[in-house]
């Protein structure tokens, strides 16, 4: 078994809906653990550094306006595979393709405003993670 980490974001829609507790049951219930969390309000050089990959789409704009929008919280997460388990609870980027009882398909309303945000892969997890939380905000887990 591999225990990773990986990085989260409930979005602006979901903490103005007051679904933070809610979407942290998820992590919890899927066995992922927060070992880090913290409330910010993005400025727009932090949402467009976030999501530099991004700059070149058309919808690049749109994101960044939708992620400086309102405060947001972010997490490191901890557990067994912990990527591609929390991009299966996360569901599809659009929520009208999530499976149903993902996060995305249950507290999503459009691709652009989608509740929560889950590292793609081991290496942008590394990434991610480093671009909110030093590494004394880290709180492994031992028990
Ligand atoms: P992406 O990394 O493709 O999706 P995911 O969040 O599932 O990894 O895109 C980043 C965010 O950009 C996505 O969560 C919402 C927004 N986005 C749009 O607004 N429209 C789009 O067509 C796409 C692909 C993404
Ligand atoms: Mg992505």
């Amino acid at each position: 078994m591999a225990i990773e980490r990986t990085f989260s974001i409930i979005k602006p829609d979901a903490v103005a809906k007051n679904n933070i507790g809610a979407i942290y049951n998820r992590f919890e219930t899927a066995g992922l653990k927060i070992i880090a969390s913290k409330m910010v309000h993005l400025s727009k050089e932090q949402a467009e550094g976030f999501y530099a990959e991004h700059s070149e789409r058309p919808f690049f704009g749109a994101l960044v306006a939708f992620m400086t929008s309102g405060p947001i919280m972010v997490q490191t997460l901890e557990g067994e595979n912990a990527v591609l388990a929390h991009r299966d609870i996360l569901g599809a980027t659009n929520p009208a393709d999530a499976a149903p009882g993902t996060i995305r398909a249950d507290f999503a309303e459009s691709i652009d405003e989608n509740a929560a945000h889950g590292s793609d892969s081991v290496a942008s997890a590394e990434r991610e993670v480093a671009y909110f939380f030093s590494a004394e905000e880290l709180c492994p887990r031992t028990r």
